[in-house]
């Protein structure tokens, strides 16, 4: 499943340059018997197998560099993933990813051997590959060098606990609707302006809990929140 996903595009690119190594382990290469078995049925009956702490433990000891390392346990029952997290982990020399399968993992990995628990939402993934996969996203684009430019990364939505401003490209007018007349203006510090008033428009309207959030807004935000409050009470 990860082949094709690191094997393209920004993550490969990244890992070319020597920005990030991104490692798959098998946990089958951890597993004991003949079958290499990895799960096992539920103690005390019920359906599906619960992956085996053993291969678990024994895959990350092999791995994990140093106690500080950050060892993620990514499920359903986690905290909600975050733009914070995503930020915090790349500036880690390692992080392990513990991949959740089959109809759970033994309680015990996420007691004494994960750090964290951690969900990408309220929904439930057949396989928790594709939930490290978009944790490992998420953590590389914070990675200095494997985005452009990095004011891409700076400006995007939840970067600066906002949304993001709207974008447009050409043409000019797409099927009769235009492009707002500020951006082809050439007046970079009004199209700043707009931009931002925008991204603070966009979170009032659509996602007002990030406003509330631990992040003080400036001054000059603060104004352009109230013109926003204002005009939506006039319309
Ligand atoms: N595994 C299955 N569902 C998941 C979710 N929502 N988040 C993280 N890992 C998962």
């Amino acid at each position: 499943m990860f082949g094709g996903f690191l094997g393209a595009g920004i993550l490969k690119k990244a890992a070319d340059k020597g920005l990030v190594d991104i490692r798959v382990h098998d946990l089958r290469e951890q597993a004991e018997g003949k079958h290499r078995q990895v799960d096992d049925r539920p103690f005390g009956g019920g359906e599906g197998m619960v992956l085996m702490p053993g291969p678990v433990c024994k895959a990350v000891e092999a791995v994990r560099e140093t106690a500080e390392t950050p060892v993620v346990l990514l499920s359903p029952l986690g905290r909600m993933f975050t733009v914070d997290m995503a930020q915090a982990w790349a500036g880690c020399r390692q992080v392990i990813l513990i991949c959740g399968r089959y109809e759970g993992v033994d309680e015990r990995v996420g007691l004494h051997l994960a750090t964290v628990e951690v969900s990408i939402g309220d929904y439930v993934l057949t396989g928790g590959e594709p939930a490290d996969m978009v944790v490992i996203d998420a953590v590389a684009r914070f990675v200095p060098g494997v985005v452009g430019k990095a004011g891409s990364v700076a400006h995007d939505s939840f970067a600066e606990g906002l949304l993001d401003c709207p974008h447009y490209t050409r043409p000019r007018v797409f099927r009769g609707h235009g492009v707002p007349e500020v951006l082809l203006s050439g007046d970079h510090a009004r199209i700043e302006r707009w931009r931002r008033r925008q991204a603070l428009a966009k979170t009032l309207a659509l996602r007002p809990d990030l406003l509330i959030g631990d992040r003080p807004l400036s001054a000059e935000d603060r104004v352009l929140l109230d013109e926003i409050r204002k005009e939506r009470k006039e319309s």
